[in-house]
């Protein structure tokens, strides 16, 4: 059984923190895109009508490219996000409904603009069916995690 690194990043943050920890821990990494990826205008949350914010009060689906191969061999799995609106991206829900959870252990990191990791790990596991524990942790850089 591996470990799994999984993110997504709109602004690249996530993404370095991500990447630099993978690598450190020799783990596999899969990077959660939006079917449909963000531009600079569908992520300007100062806008009531961009997208970002439209998904987060009808709480949408935000379908996500491509599926992880041999998922089934991860007992471990980290996923990465920026804090939106205090919680993890409409997107990472998505992508935990996609999987069968069961037997995993996920560690979620967040990077963030100040807020705290809040309840981000309660409201996670409603999404990832089977998972054995979820935790969450704010990360600044990959040696936080
Ligand atoms: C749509 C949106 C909502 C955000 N909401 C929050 C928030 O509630 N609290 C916060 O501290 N930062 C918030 N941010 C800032 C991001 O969490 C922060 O810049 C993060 O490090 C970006 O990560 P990324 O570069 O991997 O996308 C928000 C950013 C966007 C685009």
């Amino acid at each position: 059984m591996s470990t799994l690194v999984t993110y997504f990043s709109a602004e690249g943050t996530t993404a370095m923190v991500a990447k630099e920890f993978a690598e450190r821990i020799g783990a596999d990494i899969f990077e959660i895109v939006p079917e449909e990826p963000y531009t600079e205008a569908d992520i300007k949350w100062t806008n009531p009508l961009a997208r970002c914010n439209k998904e987060q009060i009808a709480k949408k689906d935000v379908p996500v490219r491509g599926t992880i191969e041999n998922f089934d061999n991860y007992d471990t799995v980290y996923i990465g996000f920026p804090i939106w609106y205090g919680q993890a991206p409409r997107v990472i829900y998505t992508f935990g409904k996609g999987y069968d959870w069961s037997g995993k252990t996920i560690h979620a990191f967040a990077t963030s603009g100040g807020s705290g990791i809040g309840k981000t790990a309660e409201k996670l596991s409603e999404y990832v069916t089977g998972a054995i524990s979820v935790d969450a942790k704010l990360v600044h850089s990959a040696a936080e995690l």
